[in-house]
């Protein structure tokens, strides 16, 4: 693993349950950690399960004992070790946005392809469609439940850094992140929403916004946990957008809203999506993610309303491996399945989803919209990509 802060720990979790929770016929090693600061990687070695740690990424890849290098950096580094590991003959997991750039993500797809024919396996991290609620939203709209797609409503609200003390930490700077909210947390919306649908965005009309166009720099360089605390005299420029909002047409005819921001005061993660279908809808709220809101045209009138399905039976996506019905998971669940599927994928010798073209599609939607918001809104055509959405 590279990286060892938020997600190097959400995988880590993940990699010391995967086993454990999911019956696969390999067994993962936690073999080696790198970080770029010798004492905390150390540390975070100890403390994450791993039995050693690296500060040079490149040690991972020289080392024949490592099958599987997983990407938890910032964007600025992906193509360089993904490339670097798949043309090394390591499987590859790396963390969304897949890239900073197109013409990177282009690059990585490159490399995924060459590899995959000497049966070396590449997939994104897009963890939220591993929720057994989102995974149970696709089936229902994949078996007809919710007849034609006409609107997909989606927002991913946070908001840690309406503060104008707070720092600029690499999240807020183009150079490390590719782009701000839009890239950060639009990112999964776009997958998410295209994933259930199985329909792709073919063109959008966005606006973007830098509320707080400079901050103190950071006394260190840190992650989402840095605080105004940490912020030193100095200040420099936010480089990247702190809202996008952007309408979107779906290759299926639907259309599509998308609204990401990092300023909604009081919301600290939500991610909500509703799908609105000619015989039904559903409604779906991270913030309650064991819970799906349906809503089936079909029933009789004086019966119709949307219910809550506690999406906690044996027999919903992922959860005959968890706990009793009722008793329900959380947010680090949707990373133990990502890794189940993927591990699932490499020792079938399959391709695990998204694939790195899955992802490099919502990059190219990505690219449209920022591209749309700095041409006044203009109507921005997404390029097509020539392989489907994978489930
Ligand atoms: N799937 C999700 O829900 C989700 C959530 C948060 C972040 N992410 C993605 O995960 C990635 C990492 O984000 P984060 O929140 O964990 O960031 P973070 O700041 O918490 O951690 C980044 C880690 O990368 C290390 N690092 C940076 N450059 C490095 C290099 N060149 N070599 C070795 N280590 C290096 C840092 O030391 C740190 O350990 C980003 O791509 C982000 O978009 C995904």
């Amino acid at each position: 693993m590279v990286g060892y802060a938020f997600m190097g720990a959400a995988h880590s979790q993940a990699w010391r349950t995967v086993n454990r929770v999911f019956d696969l016929p390999v067994r993962a090693r936690m073999a080696l950690i790198c970080g770029r600061d010798e004492s905390k990687v150390a540390d975070a070695a100890g403390r994450l399960g791993w039995e050693g740690h690296t500060t040079d990424w490149r040690e991972l890849i020289a080392r024949d004992d490592i099958d599987i290098v997983d990407v938890c950096t910032p964007g600025d580094s992906h193509a360089e070790i993904t490339i670097a590991a798949l043309e090394a003959g390591k499987h590859v997991l790396c963390e969304k946005p897949l890239a900073n750039t197109v013409e990177e993500a282009r690059a990585m797809v490159a490399a995924a392809a060459k590899a995959q024919t000497v049966g070396v396996r590449a997939m994104c991290g897009f963890n939220y469609r591993r929720v057994p609620a989102v995974s149970l939203m696709r089936e229902l709209v994949a078996s007809g439940r919710l007849g034609v797609i006409r609107h997909v409503r989606a927002v991913y609200l946070q908001d840690w850094i309406t503060d104008p003390q707070f720092p600029l930490v690499w999240r807020l700077q183009k150079d490390k992140a590719g782009s701000g909210a839009l890239g950060d947390i639009g990112a999964h919306i776009i997958d998410l929403t295209q994933f259930v649908t199985g329909q792709r965005i073919t063109g959008v009309s966005a606006i973007t916004e830098t509320f707080v166009k400079e901050r103190p720099l950071p006394a260190e360089s840190s992650g989402l946990a840095a605080s105004a605390d940490g912020a030193g005299a100095a200040t420099g420029q936010v480089t990247v957008d702190d809202a996008a909002v952007f309408v979107a047409r779906l290759d299926g005819g639907g259309l599509a809203t998308y609204e990401a921001t990092r300023f909604a005061t009081g919301r600290r993660n939500a991610l909500r999506v509703e799908i609105n279908g000619s015989l039904g809808s559903v409604a779906f709220d991270l913030e309650r993610l064991n819970e799906l809101e349906f809503y089936d045209a079909a029933e009789p009138g004086v019966e119709q309303g949307f219910r809550r399905i506690l999406v906690t039976e044996g027999d919903h996506p992922y959860m005959a491996a968890w706990w009793p019905p009722g008793h329900i998971i959380g947010y680090e669940h949707s990373f133990t399945h990502e890794l189940r599927d993927f591990l699932a994928a490499v020792a079938a010798g399959s391709d695990p989803t998204p694939s790195f073209t899955d992802a490099l599609q919502v990059q190219l939607v990505l690219d449209a919209v920022a591209r749309s918001a700095e041409l006044g809104s203009s109507w921005t055509g997404v390029e097509p990509v020539p392989a489907p959405v994978t489930a």
